[in-house]
């Protein structure tokens, strides 16, 4: 057999082996065999030398051709693994771009929000302002100025959250009673939404953490009258129909008289149910007209001026409405509870 005849079978077998290798690896050990430093095509190169001077530029040419070709066929077999390869994978990382996008998820408004909106809303077109305080307050604020001196009981009515260097955590939203006063003099409309905060031990019903509703009109001639009617106009629209009123005494230093006002239970409508503890009425809120002292501490003469107040709170009315009944979840950040609203 010459020369040409063995590296024309070599390459013909190698070309079948390349063809019927069943992955890279496969194809990989065929070229190696082959076109490898130690392989087939390299152990004719040593056969050179015993060949006569004349023949060996063409068997020369015949072995570049013979790896010239086993290479390219080589190559273009490796691609179609490669091709092959991306084939399978594009399959299964396959995405559907036709599907509708899941689109980004809205927010939604904490339900605290979205009472307390709705209420400066209603205030606002009755002209009041809406005032801010701050949730570290002095005691001045908080307690002296509403007429709830140092030795006062009505300090311990309310746990406080003292601070190191003797300010403290405003227990009410009534201390921006004092700063709207202090600010603006009379005459003044203001409402106060803000947090307050309170020593308690943490269950369903009882948060450290929790929002009021401050309101305050200081006027001429403001009476029990005038509490009443924005009461009614508040509470009607709080619960989007008209709602049936009571007040009976209550104690706050900062109010005389002082109120605890109710609302014919909405549920029942009077008879009495389980939500109104078969009363008929629920209690909503505490009001009264200012105290003269409040008002003269704050720099208005009393006997020209007169006001109103009440401490609404948000974080109750929001679980009255949404008929929330954990308050737990309102500071809870759970997705699965605020997307609800
Ligand atoms: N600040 C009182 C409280 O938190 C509520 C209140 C406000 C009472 C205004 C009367 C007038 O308990």
């Amino acid at each position: 057999m010459t020369l040409d005849d063995q590296i024309h079978r070599l390459v013909t077998a190698a070309m079948a082996r390349a063809e019927s290798a069943r992955d890279p690896e496969e194809l990989e050990s065929v070229r190696i065999e082959v076109l490898g430093r130690k392989g087939s095509l390299a152990q004719f190169s040593k056969e050179f030398g015993k060949l006569p001077a004349e023949e060996r530029p063409g068997a020369g040419k015949a072995l570049n051709a013979a790896k010239e070709t086993l290479e390219s066929a080589l190559e273009a077999r490796k691609q179609a693994f490669d091709a092959a390869a991306l084939d399978a994978r594009l399959r299964t990382e396959w995405l559907d771009l036709t599907l509708p996008a899941p689109g980004p998820r809205p927010g939604s408004l904490h339900p605290v929000t979205l009472i307390q909106n709705e209420i400066e809303d209603l205030f606002t077109s009755l002209g009041f302002a809406v005032l801010d305080g701050p949730e570290v307050e002095t005691e001045y604020h908080n307690f002296d100025a509403l007429n709830i001196p140092p030795e006062h009981p009505a300090r311990d009515m309310q746990d406080t959250f003292w601070l190191t260097d003797g300010n403290l955590l405003r227990t009410h939203t009534s201390p921006v009673q004092v700063r709207g006063m202090e600010k603006y003099g009379p005459p003044l409309r203001m409402i106060a939404p803000g947090r307050a905060f309170r020593n308690e031990e943490v269950d369903a019903s009882h948060e450290h953490t929790f929002y009021q509703l401050e309101g305050m009109m200081v006027d001429r001639n403001v009476s029990v009258a005038h509490l009443i009617y924005f009461m009614k106009t508040l509470l009607s629209a709080i619960f989007r129909r008209d709602v049936t009123l009571r007040l009976r005494p209550g104690y706050f230093p900062f109010v005389e008289p002082g109120f605890e006002l109710d609302v014919q239970c909405l549920i029942c409508g009077g008879p009495g149910c389980p939500v109104c503890k078969q009363s008929g009425w629920v209690e909503l809120l505490p009001c009264g007209l200012v105290h003269p002292s409040v008002l003269r501490m704050s720099g208005i003469d009393p006997d020209q001026w007169g006001g109103f107040a009440f401490g609404l709170g948000l974080t109750r009315l929001a679980m009255m409405r949404y008929g929330i009944d954990d308050i737990r979840l309102l500071q809870s950040g759970d997705l699965r509870f605020l997307s609800q609203f």
